[in-house]
Order: C-alpha cells, then structure tokens, then sequence
C-alpha cells in the first residue's frame, strides 16, 4: 500500500477539527517533546466514545495534546484523566493548555518520575495511554497491565520505530520499543495488534 497517499487523503478528510499542528501553534513554549499526530489522536476519541472509560491513565504528558484530545470526551461522561509528566515546564504548559481548552476540572497532572508514581497508583482503569521515554515502556508494562480493569485498554505510542524511516536521533530507542512488542505481542494476559497510524499504536486489551 502507498502509505503516504493514504494518509495524505485521510488527513484531507478531517481538516476541519483542531489539529496537531493548530495546538502547537497555539502554545508559547516552542521546545518539548513531539506530541501524537492528528490521527492518533483520533484513535484515541475514538476509543474512548467506544468504551466510555471513565478512568484514563496517560504517562508522558507534554504540553498535553493527547491529553486535551482525550479530556473533549471523558468530559462529556464526567470521566477523569491522571496524566504523569516529570518536566515542570511542559506540565506548566500543559496546565495553561488545559485552561483555555476548558478541561482542566477532567484532568489531574501528576508531577514526578513515572517509574515512581505509576507503581503507587491503585487499580481500576479504563484506559491507559502509554506515551513517554520509550526505554519505560517494558519496565511499565506489568504496572500498567496491573492498572488496568479486564477489559480494560491500553494504547502505547511509537511502536513502529523499528520499521519506519526515523530521524538518527531516536535510533537509540528501537531497541527498547523492540522489547516492548515483543513482550506484549506474547503477552498471556493480552489480546493485542499494532495499527500502522501516527508512528505505529500498540492496542491491546487485558483478558
Ligand atoms: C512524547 S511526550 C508526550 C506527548 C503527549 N502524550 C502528547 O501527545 O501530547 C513524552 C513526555 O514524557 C515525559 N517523560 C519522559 N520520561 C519521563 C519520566 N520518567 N517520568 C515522567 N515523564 C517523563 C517527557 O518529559 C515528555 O514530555
């Protein structure tokens, strides 16, 4: 399949709702981590009509455009977001961000290491996004499997890096992400399969 022309017309079909690019443009602070693309974000409404998860886990915040894509739905059902990111000034951002949106009564940021927090948290979601350092991946998956209610859904970010055309600079992370698919992809507890949109979604349910 022509990947490119595929997702060139896909984009051509919903220039009309607030993009990646729009949010960005939007936001004073210039230097953070790459957010999820306007596809992936789609998804993950998607997803969340779909299961009207009431309590959503995010790890890796940023200035919080997955996480406002999200909260625009959760806020229709009053659910709530948990969102951990250990950078103060993206968080800072992403508060502000929350703000104007108008969902910042949907979602509580947790400030520190995930690799901290995330173990302290106590079961019971819906839906746990997975979005930040990549090498955290497989040390947060039991966690997150943990976390998560059966039937419950987590959704991990990137796991195509192995396969696509990515920048040298985050040639470091295939491996971690390697790991990663290989653990959930023979996971026993979940049922899973990596969707070619954005940089590669990993969706998986816990059995
Ligand atoms: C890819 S960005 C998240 C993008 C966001 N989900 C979005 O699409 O709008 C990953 C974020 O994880 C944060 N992060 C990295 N390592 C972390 C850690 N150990 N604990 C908490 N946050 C971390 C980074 O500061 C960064 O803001």
């Amino acid at each position: 399949m022509a990947l490119e022309k595929i997702n060139t017309y896909i984009a051509g079909l919903y220039t009309d709702i607030t993009t990646r690019t729009q949010y960005m443009n939007e936001t004073e602070l210039k230097e953070f981590v790459p957010v999820v693309d306007d596809d992936v974000a789609r998804l993950l409404k998607m997803l969340l009509y779909l299961t009207r998860a009431r309590r959503v886990l995010e790890i890796g915040t940023s200035i919080g455009y997955s996480t406002t894509s999200m909260a625009q739905v959760v806020k229709e059902y009053d659910g709530r977001i948990i969102t951990v990111e250990f950078d103060e000034q993206v968080a800072g951002q992403a508060r502000r961000n929350f703000e104007q949106a108008g969902v910042s009564d949907f979602v509580e940021v947790l400030m520190g290491d995930a690799l901290k927090i995330v173990p302290q948290l106590e079961e019971g979601f819906d839906f746990i996004f997975l979005d930040v350092d990549k090498r955290l991946y497989a040390p947060l998956l039991a966690e997150c499997v943990r976390l998560l209610k059966k039937g419950g859904l987590l959704v991990a970010e990137d796991t195509l890096f192995p396969v696509i055309d990515l920048d040298q600079k985050w040639h470091h992370l295939i491996a971690p992400i390697e790991e990663f698919n290989h653990l959930v992809s023979k996971h026993e507890g979940l049922a899973s399969t990596v969707l070619p949109i954005g940089d590669g979604v990993t969706v998986a349910v816990k059995k």
